[in-house]
């Protein structure tokens, strides 16, 4: 029995199968585990979720030091519940609509069933009166069906993605169930205010219930916070690896095998279509054709995170990137001197650090994105006060990362005139800005952000404490 739980989709380490036969395992992707991790070490607790593919295989294990319930997943609920549901309709409906999201059925019996699954494991691993802390749109009906299973047990549901205006959350037919399982929590914890205003709002409108600034009284006496809690990385951890002598060798190393150009540009992302690679390494590639640089002066190092691979938008936008890049090359590149660097792969934190280190210009440009813990991790890598960040205005970090050179991601001239920006920035400029954002990076790190957190949750009470509701 473990006094804090963490429930989230994903284990922070995927299980791979290793050359010899045996099971090894691997960190998987995104910026929920880069985040949750470091609480996971500092709190000792178990987190419960999935490993990847469809091994049956739920025996409690540690890894590094961590303990780890994994949940099993069969090949029809990947399909139905994680690939259907999860990300071909909450993913895209939740990110503006950035595509079009599929509403159907069948995938949202498997999010009940799978959410059930994932409620009543947390239900047995948590002690009494332990605090439960569920993760992410995977899991919204999770908070509800727990309390039922334990009402004794403290729970904490936090958001790692944006939470649509309400004009497009009414689209989903299961909006009210969404709602009434998030409000199972004590606390519903968003990256900025505007989106725990949103749901505030939406409980109002959709539920019925009182609500009175961030609270919501429920008609058992029970009290609901929902709040900003804008996530942050392990600041101290990135700018440590970074000053290593071997990372910093190995990105002189990257650098010099790109050639030794003037400038380096580059965009690290999952391979997602909310994070505007595309309209990027065009209007990186109209400054370049335009005459701004020339090959010998800048390169574009594009790194994408293979990322659910199986849903069709996916495959879709692999190949159009693919194909862009081939053009961009094909007409700007010359004999060993491509403008473009596209890498189709995911690497280990010192090598993320060793081509932070080694890039002048970051270029985060998502259309819409929960918060973009890259965006602060090239912030954080960066000690010595150089460097710059083209940043879009609709990632959370723009909230925070004010001095970075915001662009909206729509606007290609916008984005290309950004790119120039920095590219043209003089030193003293860049140190200016870039000495801003460490500190806030640095003072608003991860812990900070998993303490506010779990001090809001265990201080959230009930009626009778609160002031008056109003309707
Ligand atoms: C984002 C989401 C996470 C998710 C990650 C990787 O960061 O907020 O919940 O785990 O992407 O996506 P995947 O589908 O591979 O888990």
């Amino acid at each position: 029995m473990f006094d804090l739980v963490i429930v989230a989709n994903r284990l922070p380490v995927d299980r791979i199968k290793l050359p010899d036969g045996s099971n090894g395992w691997r960190t998987s992707p995104g910026g929920l585990v880069t985040a949750i991790e470091p609480v996971m070490r500092s709190n000792h607790g178990v987190w419960i979720g999935w490993p990847g593919g469809t091994d049956g295989d739920e025996e409690l294990f540690s890894a590094d030091g961590l303990d780890l319930a994994p949940m099993s997943m069969s090949a029809e609920e990947i399909e139905l519940f994680y690939e259907g549901f999860s990300n071909g309709c909450l993913w895209p409906l939740y990110h503006d609509v950035v595509v079009k999201p599929e509403f159907h059925r069948e995938w949202w019996d498997s999010y009940v069933s799978v959410n059930r699954r994932f409620a009543e494991k947390a239900a047995s691993l948590a002690a009494e009166g332990a605090t439960v802390w569920v993760q992410d749109y995977q899991l919204q009906l999770v908070p509800q069906m727990l309390r039922d299973l334990r009402p004794d047990l403290r729970i904490g549901f936090y958001l790692h993605i944006p939470f649509p205006p309400a004009e497009l959350f009414q689209q989903l037919p299961w909006r009210r169930q969404i709602l009434e399982g998030l409000l199972g929590a004590d606390l519903v914890g968003f990256q900025l205010p505007g989106a725990a205003q949103n749901f505030v709002r939406l409980v109002r409108q959709r539920v019925g219930h009182k609500t009175h600034r961030d609270l919501v009284y429920l008609p058992d006496g029970r009290t609901v916070r929902a709040a900003a809690f804008p996530i942050s990385i392990d600041a101290k951890g990135f700018e440590d690896m970074a000053r290593d002598p071997e990372v910093e060798s190995r990105a002189e190393e990257i650098r010099e095998a790109l050639g030794s150009p003037r400038t380096v540009f580059l965009g690290v992302d999952r391979l997602d279509y909310t994070k505007g690679i595309f309209a990027r390494l065009r209007a990186f590639s109209e400054v370049m054709k335009e005459g701004h640089f020339g090959v010998e002066d800048a390169v574009f190092v594009q790194v994408a995170v293979p990322s659910r691979e199986q849903v069709e938008e996916y495959r879709i936008l692999r190949d159009e990137i693919e194909r862009l890049v081939g053009r961009i090359n094909g007409d700007l590149g010359e004999i060993g001197r491509p403008a473009i660097h596209y890498l189709h792969s995911s690497y280990p934190r010192a090598e993320m650090a060793a081509l932070y280190r080694m890039a002048d210009i970051m270029v985060v440009t998502p259309y819409r994105d929960g918060m973009n813990l890259v965006a602060k991790e090239y912030v954080a890598t960066r000690f010595e006060n150089d460097g710059a960040l083209v940043l879009s205005e609709f990632a959370g970090a723009a909230e925070e990362l004010r001095q970075a050179y915001l662009v909206n991601p729509h606007d290609i001239n916008g984005m290309k005139q950004a790119l120039r920006d920095a590219y043209d920035a003089s030193p003293k400029e860049s140190s200016k800005r870039m000495k801003a954002m460490r500190k806030t990076v640095t003072q608003n790190d991860v812990k900070a952000w998993a303490d506010s957190f779990l001090l809001a949750l265990s201080q959230v009470g009930t009626h009778e404490k609160e002031p008056r509701p109003t309707a």
